[in-house]
């Protein structure tokens, strides 16, 4: 008998990954989707635009550390972006018969580890499902500057794996997305250089990447990781969690070399890594 069970599982199995497979085309609405289609981009959806609010939300206190008068612009701006993304993502999630209002008054996003805590790895700190790097509270200008640098960036490399999305409402709200974030990276770009060349600032520079890389890398997921490939499957999804991991890294350890930065060693804790890599912006 577990042997006819099996055999039975098997040929579900199968089923379902033709199934899935045939939903890697375009989709523009619910009734197009499969169960697991619909289960998979909510998990993603959600990620995401928790990342957004708590994201913005982390960034309003850094408006008011910024050390010149155009920087109160632009960091109000890259706030802005921010709460932007989240609700267009948050809008997304509606459309698709989400309880948005009752998701969102559930938690405090607002919330952040004490700022003594150096490193909780993979380590979850709430209940939302913020990516965990927006469990670390941003409490410097430096800080502020480290984190477009080295989180808008690989926020930047997630999207970028999404921009083809086959669920088309997604993908066409994640174009206007990655430009902006393409303006936080590039924001994060000139403060590290300039902030890396002077003296009197290298050293702190150096070591706000020390805590931002290695929190950073810590977002991307495990490789070969079982959801990640259903993602692949059926077109939310491009590559491997570890392969997004690497390009981001590569393009840090080139700024890095230009700026006069070390890249800190990132240990990998597979053991205690997410299986999900995450689309936040
Ligand atoms: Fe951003
Ligand atoms: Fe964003």
């Amino acid at each position: 008998m577990p042997q006819f069970k099996r055999e039975d599982e098997e040929k579900n199995l199968a089923e379902r990954m033709d199934a899935e497979l045939a939903a890697a085309k375009p989709i523009e609405s619910p009734d197009q989707m499969t169960p697991l289609y619909r289960e998979s981009l909510i998990n993603l959806l959600y990620m995401q635009a928790d990342s957004e609010l708590a994201g913005a939300l982390g960034y309003v206190p850094c408006v008011s550390m910024s050390p010149l008068v155009e920087e109160y612009l632009a960091s109000s701006m890259i706030v802005k972006d921010e709460f932007r993304h989240a609700r267009v993502v948050y809008k997304l999630l509606e459309n698709l018969g989400e309880d948005v209002e009752a998701h969102v008054r559930q938690y405090d996003y607002t919330y952040r580890i004490d700022h003594a805590v150096e490193n909780i790895g993979s380590q979850r700190a709430a209940d939302d499902k913020r990516v965990n790097i927006f469990y670390y509270p941003i409490e410097s200008w430096v800080d502020f500057c480290m984190f477009n640098f080295c989180m808008d960036r690989g926020a930047g490399h997630q999207l970028e794996d999404s921009l083809e999305a086959s669920y088309k409402p997604w993908a066409r709200v994640l174009e206007g997305i990655f430009k902006e974030e393409k303006f936080h990276i590039a924001h994060g770009d000139n403060w590290v250089k300039r902030l890396a060349q002077d003296p009197q600032t290298h050293d702190a520079a150096q070591a706000s990447l020390n805590k931002w890389f290695i929190r950073t890398m810590n977002i991307f997921g495990r490789p070969n990781s079982p959801k990640n490939k259903i993602y692949r499957e059926i077109g939310l999804k491009k590559r491997d969690n570890h392969a997004v991991r690497l390009a981001f890294a590569q393009e840090v350890a080139d700024r890095c070399k230009e700026n006069g930065l070390k890249l800190p060693e990132w240990k990998p804790d597979w053991e205690n890594l997410p299986w999900d890599a995450y689309v936040v912006g």
